[in-house]
């Protein structure tokens, strides 16, 4: 399988918060990677480890003591250095759909989910007029599985899972090549993280997407089950940086991750071994120079004092020693 070209390519992405006293947070340093039209790249790592930041960062949404460098293409257009009014008029939304991590905060407590629908796609589409707008908006909900005897109810009346559908839907009116879900299904049970993540997936492989090939999906998650079900590759975060980044059948199937943090998330899981890593990530705003794993790393030796590079996919001095297959070998 030869892979698509990348809807988003990230180089070089870094974000750096300044406090007051000079302080400076290294929410996220050096990130790079790709997704393609078709494809589900899943960013995994612990709470606070910069996740949010980043997608932020390609959202233009960061507060004002944000200091951004690096590059985000999509397409001919750096997310990074684009202007507010470019990225209101034709990166939110047209460009880049964003899948809430809570909907029900998303959503307009006061309005109904057909006048949002409607109103959203009066504001991303050429489409004008009460009748044309109320079957957009129709249409709209039903791509995302909404239904549409809820259509009328407000927010509150809505279910996780309904309320999740609503803001899927709004994130789909667009057409954006580039969906990007942050937490997509906190709060869920078991079940309903299944389906929100299925659907999701399903708008990956629609063939609506850019060019007929599918839309780009970034999925932001803490739930490793969520990202096994849809994921194509997955990159794993580590204090601000991407530690590895692999194929998603490498990563879950055998021989496995290859980074020692890696593998401490997959041995934390309860259907594992289900034993934490000890010890708590470093503090973003006083980072070691060496690896900032190594504090709560069992493979640390002394050449970790420097920080190791990303090297066939993995940041690590001491990485898990099998190779990786060929990238793309996976069915
Ligand atoms: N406005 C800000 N000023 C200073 N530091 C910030 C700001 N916003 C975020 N941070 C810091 O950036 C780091 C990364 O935060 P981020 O929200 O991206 O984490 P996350 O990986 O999304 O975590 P979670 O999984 O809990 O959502 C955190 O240490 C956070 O404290
Ligand atoms: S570089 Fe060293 S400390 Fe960091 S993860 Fe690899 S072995 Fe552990
Ligand atoms: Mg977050």
């Amino acid at each position: 399988m030869t892979r698509r070209s990348p809807v988003l390519s990230v180089r070089g992405l870094s974000v750096r918060f300044l406090m007051p006293g000079g302080r400076r947070v290294a929410a996220v340093t050096d990130a790079r990677f790709e997704v393609a039209a078709g494809e589900c790249l899943a960013l995994i790592g612990e709470s606070g480890c910069g996740k949010s930041v980043l997608a932020g960062a390609l959202l233009g949404l960061l507060p004002a003591n944000a200091q951004t460098a690096g590059h985000a293409h999509l397409g001919d257009l750096d997310l990074l250095t684009a202007d507010e009014r470019t990225l209101a008029r034709t990166v939110r939304g047209r460009l880049v759909g964003l899948v809430p991590q809570s909907p029900a905060a998303h959503l307009t407590p006061v309005r109904t989910v057909r006048s949002q629908l409607a109103e959203t796609v009066a504001a991303l589409t050429g489409v004008r007029g009460r009748a044309a707008l109320r079957s957009a908006g129709e249409a709209a909900a039903a791509r995302a599985a909404f239904p549409a005897d809820h259509l009328d109810r407000h927010p509150h009346q809505l279910s996780g899972g309904l309320a999740q559908r609503a803001a899927t839907a709004l994130a789909l009116v667009g057409d954006a090549p580039l969906l990007l879900a942050d937490e997509p299904t906190t709060g869920l049970d078991r079940d309903l993280v299944d389906r929100t993540v299925d659907e999701l997936r399903r708008h990956v492989d629609a063939p609506d997407g850019a060019g007929g090939a599918g839309r780009a999906l970034l999925m932001i998650t803490h739930d490793l089950a969520a990202a096994e079900r849809i994921a194509d590759r997955i990159a794993v975060m580590y204090a601000g940086r991407i530690v590895e980044l692999t194929d998603a059948s490498t990563f879950f199937g055998s021989p496995g991750p290859r980074h020692p943090y890696s593998r401490g998330l997959l041995r934390a899981l309860p259907e594992r071994d289900f034993s934490p890593i000890p010890g708590m990530p470093p503090e973003l705003g006083d980072l070691p120079e060496g690896c900032a794993f190594a504090a709560r790393c069992d493979r640390a030796t002394g050449a970790c004092a420097a920080l190791p590079q990303m090297t066939d996919r993995v940041a690590c001095h001491h990485p898990y020693p099998h190779p990786y297959p060929a990238e793309g070998s996976h069915a």
